[in-house]
């Protein structure tokens, strides 16, 4: 029996490779770029499985180009860049990769929040610049983290695990959520449920971990920028279209509030050029990037194409509607 032709837009880690290749005639996007659409097109016409990344968009155009096409398998918990309802329209599975980089994406959020509020940008760039006279009293003194405030908006698995390290700084931990979580969570990460409305008012840092949704686009817009106090800083490791980046640069520039660190953009790989400020941290999309989360990523989303391919249902399906209908 001739093992399924699957695409993968990305060489994968060995671990991952092996786990794909024993069950997988797979073949590989080899260029150090992103595989251009029309070639991407053009390669998943006769495949039957797709591993993809968050650049790549899956939508009618990709699904109506590969008529073969089983399964859709991001190497990422965001599935944003796929559109599951057409999926399940074409029979196709969607699949994506949560749990594994809770921890680590928490563990860059805190370092964005730590770099912005201690000015380490600026510090970096001057301890390398051959500038620096030495110690001086008020030399980029920032703010302290500890003892304040944390406003985390999304206390999902990765909020949760942002919210578990505030206590080692002993901060005020509030959150907003569409949902409320369960008391016995609130009890044992000391954290208070706040509206939207009264976090933005009350937090010296907000973080951002809410998924990209209809109603989470634009969250953070000028209006909701200009409620929040002008010492606070914002965090987003989510998604770039959360916040309005030209209402944020405008916000920042106004001093409506006093920093930024940002990990993801509206229209990456650009990124708006009011935002390139000193008082403003900026990350390439990095924050799952520790090769242990994103081996484990690759591994989940090759194990999710295998169980599909054995006639089980892959464990992080997105549409398991597809799975019945078939
Ligand atoms: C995701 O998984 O959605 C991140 O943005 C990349 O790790």
């Amino acid at each position: 029996m001739p093992k399924p032709a699957v695409l993968a837009t990305h060489v994968l880690f060995p671990a991952a490779q092996q786990i794909l290749n024993a069950s997988c005639e797979v073949h590989y996007w080899t260029q150090p770029e992103r595989i251009p659409r029309d070639e991407l097109l053009r390669r998943v016409k006769d495949k039957e499985g797709m591993v993809c990344l968050l650049t790549e968009k899956v939508n009618e155009e990709l699904l109506n180009a590969a008529p073969k096409l089983r399964i859709a398998a991001n190497i990422a918990v965001g599935f944003d860049n796929i559109d599951v309802a057409v999926c399940t329209r074409h029979g196709v599975a969607a699949t994506n990769t949560p749990g594994v980089l809770d921890e680590t994406t928490a563990d860059f959020a805190w370092t964005l929040l730590m770099a912005v509020a201690r000015r380490l940008g600026e510090g970096e760039a001057l301890a390398r610049s051959g500038t620096w006279k030495g110690w001086d009293l008020d030399q980029l003194v920032g703010t302290d983290v500890w003892g304040k405030t944390l406003g985390i908006v999304g206390f999902g698995r990765i909020g949760r695990a942002v919210a578990r390290r505030a206590s080692g700084f002993q901060m005020k931990v509030i959150y907003a959520d569409a949902l409320r979580a369960p008391e016995a969570v609130e009890k044992e990460l000391h954290a208070a449920y706040r509206d939207m409305d009264a976090l933005l008012v009350e937090a010296d840092f907000i973080t951002v971990h809410v998924p990209l949704l209809p109603e989470t686009r634009g969250l953070f817009n000028y209006a909701t920028l200009s409620r929040m106090k002008p010492t606070a800083f914002l965090i987003n490791t989510a998604r770039g279209p959360v916040v309005e980046e030209a209402a944020l640069a405008k916000a920042l520039e106004s001093g409506k509030i006093a920093g930024a660190a940002l990990d993801v953009f509206e229209n990456e790989p650009q990124i708006h050029p009011g935002l390139k400020r000193p008082n403003v941290v900026l990350a390439p999309h990095i924050a799952s990037a520790s090769i242990e989360t994103r081996t484990k990523m690759a591994c989940i989303a090759a194990e999710n194409v295998v169980a599909l391919f054995n006639g089980k249902c892959p464990p992080n399906i997105l549409n398991p509607e597809v799975l019945k209908a078939g």
